[in-house]
């Protein structure tokens, strides 16, 4: 299995009825590939942590980097796992809390315990930006 992390930038229009599309689309479609994680959008940008079997995650890149939605896709991270760590995440959307002051914090509460601490920093710094 792979954990693979990107960035993007989100389309200039985007709102809250395309991220809801996108999450229904990964609830509906990552069980059956064996794609859990979560996704983050903090009104400009997406991170995503994906997790599964390579084929799968190769599959669904192909799908999410020619998504009209976003742009610049950047991957961050890509490391063999053997064990999940977003189990229970179809795609779980993580929520940043409105002041920038306490979204490192909260955030860090939020993140799967096991996540390796060098991803955690990077998903944590992605957070603070504004
Ligand atoms: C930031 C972002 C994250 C996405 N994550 C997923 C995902 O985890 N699973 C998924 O199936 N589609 C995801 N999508 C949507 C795919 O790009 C694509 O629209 C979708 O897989 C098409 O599914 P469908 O053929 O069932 O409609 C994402 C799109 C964006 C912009």
């Amino acid at each position: 299995m792979r954990q693979l992390v990107y960035i993007s930038t989100a389309a200039p229009d985007l709102d809250q009825v395309d991220i809801a599309n996108i999450l229904e689309a990964s609830s509906r479609n990552n069980p059956e590939r064996g794609i859990t994680g979560f996704l983050i959008f903090n009104g400009r940008n997406f991170l995503q942590l994906v997790e599964g079997p390579k084929n799968s995650l190769d599959a669904l890149m192909a799908n999410i980097q020619r998504d009209p939605r976003h742009s610049g896709v950047v991957r961050l991270e890509e490391n063999p796992i053997t064990e999940r760590l977003c189990e229970k995440w179809t795609m779980k959307q993580l929520m940043l809390a409105d002041s920038i002051d306490t979204r490192e914090a909260s955030l860090d509460q939020a993140l799967p315990e096991a996540l390796a601490a060098r991803v955690r920093r990077t998903i944590l710094n992605f957070a603070s930006l504004n």
